[in-house]
């Protein structure tokens, strides 16, 4: 199959681009979709064989449930069977925007979507291609990031091309996306609201909408791939670049170091934006050392140059593990495969 990129020029439901997309979604179709996290790989939620169509192109485990896209927030009674005071709350603070809640599911909801689980998860997304979709397509959109599953999440079209060219017939290139990394996931089925997955939507700022809210162990910890987890997500291998990549958390001059202790042939720095001189290297770099927003901009798209450079041995300088940077470091964590050296 042919895969066609179209650039929406309004974002608004009359735009052809905008259109094209809302036929193909309406035939049961594919289309990778720009979203202010990353680009998703989106189909009808209501349409069981198109859901299905998305684990296919991507390789991704039949157990691992996709987020419902919305453009309105009455849809939430619709795919939800009770919406908390809670939800209310967080939908008027954080959406649209890169917040994904769980809930108790609908009988609208297939097993397709949920994996079997009795929970949905539902976002707002606030790109104005993906409303646009929404509302045109005139159905919520089931969608997981539009990678191959266990590479990075794709945050420009060309990265979702490099992925699924010739297996979706439509991306729509709405530009790089803005925040970088997929949104927060925040689970509202038990008595305290937890973190699945953090994002841009930070710990704190959740606790000042909700009051205490827990992290999962999995956002920061490895667990057996045969355990039990909220968020079936959380156990794969992922993010992961063909080169082994370690995390070596501690001071810069200490990092340098170790860098030039192991240097050789393929072995490349993943480095905070001015420390390349420094490091006896070649780098990659994904922001500045204290700008979080950065990182989650350019991780992915740094983890993919790291890919096309041949690297095979990576070493990383570590992100903060609060704010968005928990979220970085969640990401690169998983790239690492949870090898972290402290030094
Ligand atoms: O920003 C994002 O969230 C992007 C854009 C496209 O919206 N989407 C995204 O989807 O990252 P995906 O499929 O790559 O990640 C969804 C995560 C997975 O970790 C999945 O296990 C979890 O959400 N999830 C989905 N439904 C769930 C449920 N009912 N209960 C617990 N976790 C769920
Ligand atoms: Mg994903």
């Amino acid at each position: 199959m042919e895969t066609k990129v179209l650039k929406p020029l309004t974002n608004t439901r009359e735009d052809a681009a905008i259109k094209t997309a809302a036929e193909i979604l309406s035939d049961g179709g594919l289309v990778g979709l720009p979203t202010e996290t990353v680009y998703g790989l989106a189909a009808n939620a209501y349409d069981e064989a198109a859901v299905r169509a998305i684990f296919a192109a991507k390789g991704r485990p039949q157990d691992n449930p996709l987020i419902v896209h919305i453009a309105a927030f009455e849809e939430l009674f619709t795919l939800c069977r009770a919406v908390p005071a809670s939800a209310r709350r967080l939908a008027a603070a954080f959406w649209p925007g890169p917040l994904t809640m769980i809930l108790p599911k609908s009988d609208r909801v297939s097993g397709a979507v949920s994996a079997g689980l009795d929970t949905v998860a539902v976002r707002m997304p606030s790109h104005p291609a993906a409303s646009a979709v929404i509302e045109a397509a005139g159905v919520p959109l089931a969608a997981p990031s539009a990678n191959l599953s266990g590479s990075p999440s794709p945050t420009t079209a060309a990265h979702v091309l490099a992925d699924l060219r010739g297996r979706i017939p439509l991306v729509l290139d709405g530009g790089a996306c803005s925040v970088g990394l997929e949104s927060t996931v925040l689970s509202l089925t038990g008595d305290v609201p937890k973190v699945l997955r953090p994002g841009g939507v930070t710990p704190a700022q959740l606790e000042a909408v909700l009051g205490a809210v827990e992290i999962d162990y999995a956002v920061e910890h490895q667990i057996a791939a045969d355990a039990r987890v909220a968020s079936p997500g959380m156990k794969y291998k992922h993010y992961a670049p063909k080169a082994r990549v370690t995390i070596v958390d501690g001071p810069f001059e200490a990092f340098a170091a170790y860098l030039h202790a192991h240097r050789g042939e393929g072995v490349y720095a993943l480095c905070f934006a001015g420390e390349e001189a420094a490091l006896d290297a070649p780098c990659v770099v994904y922001g500045g050392a204290d700008d979080e927003a950065e990182q989650a901009r350019s991780l992915f798209a740094a983890l993919r140059a790291l890919d096309e450079a041949g690297a095979a041995r990576v070493y990383a300088r570590c992100p903060k593990k609060q704010g968005v940077a928990l979220a970085v470091y969640n990401r690169l964590l998983r790239a690492a495969a949870f090898e972290v050296i402290t030094l």
